[in-house]
């Protein structure tokens, strides 16, 4: 069953991940609510979409002489006050530190532009890219302590053409992150994510037939 789900959003760069998911809520397919947009960085583009569709959003630096538990403060003392549910990392390029993760266990969702557990921090789509893989994707899963590792909920995957580019690629992942990031966060909100240790099971979803796919093709082998 459908709830609207209070969402906080934490970017830092171009924002098209919260484009789409604001695209989704708007039409009406995905039910959530955005209720504050925080940025470490006030140049991001995200923030200007953000103002684009008037939801609230705010700035909050680090530099000082602060620490990550300070700064984490800032940020979770934000999202409670909007009743933030569920946290959404968009392109937020910091790491969380243990206060911030305890303060919304399994409710901090990240996407991260390749098939975890396999290249894992930044630049998933060049470590990919470079290191020759046929298929590549994205992955939306909960934050834990570690870097990327947290359970996975939703993965796409891409093929790697052999005239591909690192942009190519980075393209052809992009477009399905914004497919996925959307449909993660609808499961939660329809209360069908169910987190088992690292496993998390999504109810009622259609098990389709098989399909493996082979990338260069396997036909009449
Ligand atoms: C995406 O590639 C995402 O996977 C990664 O950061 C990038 C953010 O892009 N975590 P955008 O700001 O949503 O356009």
């Amino acid at each position: 069953m459908s709830r609207i789900v209070n969402l906080g959003v934490l970017v830092s760069g171009s924002g098209s991940n919260l484009q789409s998911i604001i695209d989704h809520i708007e039409k009406g397919t995905l039910p959530a609510r955005i209720r504050i947009i925080l940025g470490n960085n006030p140049g991001a583009f995200a923030l200007e979409r953000a103002r684009r569709h008037g939801i609230p959003c705010a700035v909050i630096e680090h530099g000082g002489a602060g620490s990550r538990e300070e700064y984490d403060r800032k940020l979770v003392d934000s999202l409670q006050a909007h009743d933030v549910e569920l946290v959404v990392l968009a392109g937020f390029m910091r790491v969380l530190s243990p206060l911030f993760l305890r303060a919304f266990p399994m409710r901090i969702m990240n996407i991260h532009p390749a098939l975890l557990p396999s290249f894992p921090g930044t630049h998933g789509q060049k470590k990919a890219f470079d290191y020759g893989v046929k298929f590549s994707g994205c992955t939306v899963h909960f934050a834990d302590e570690g870097v990327d590792t947290g359970p996975v909920i939703i993965q796409a995957i891409v093929p790697v053409y052999d005239a591909d580019t690192e942009e190519t690629l980075s393209r052809r992942i992009l477009k399905e992150e914004h497919r996925i990031y959307p449909k993660a966060i609808k499961l939660y909100a329809e209360g069908k994510l169910q987190v088992e240790g690292r496993k998390v099971r999504v109810k009622d979803h259609p098990q389709p037939e098989d399909s493996p796919r082979h990338n260069p093709p396997v036909v009449d082998f």
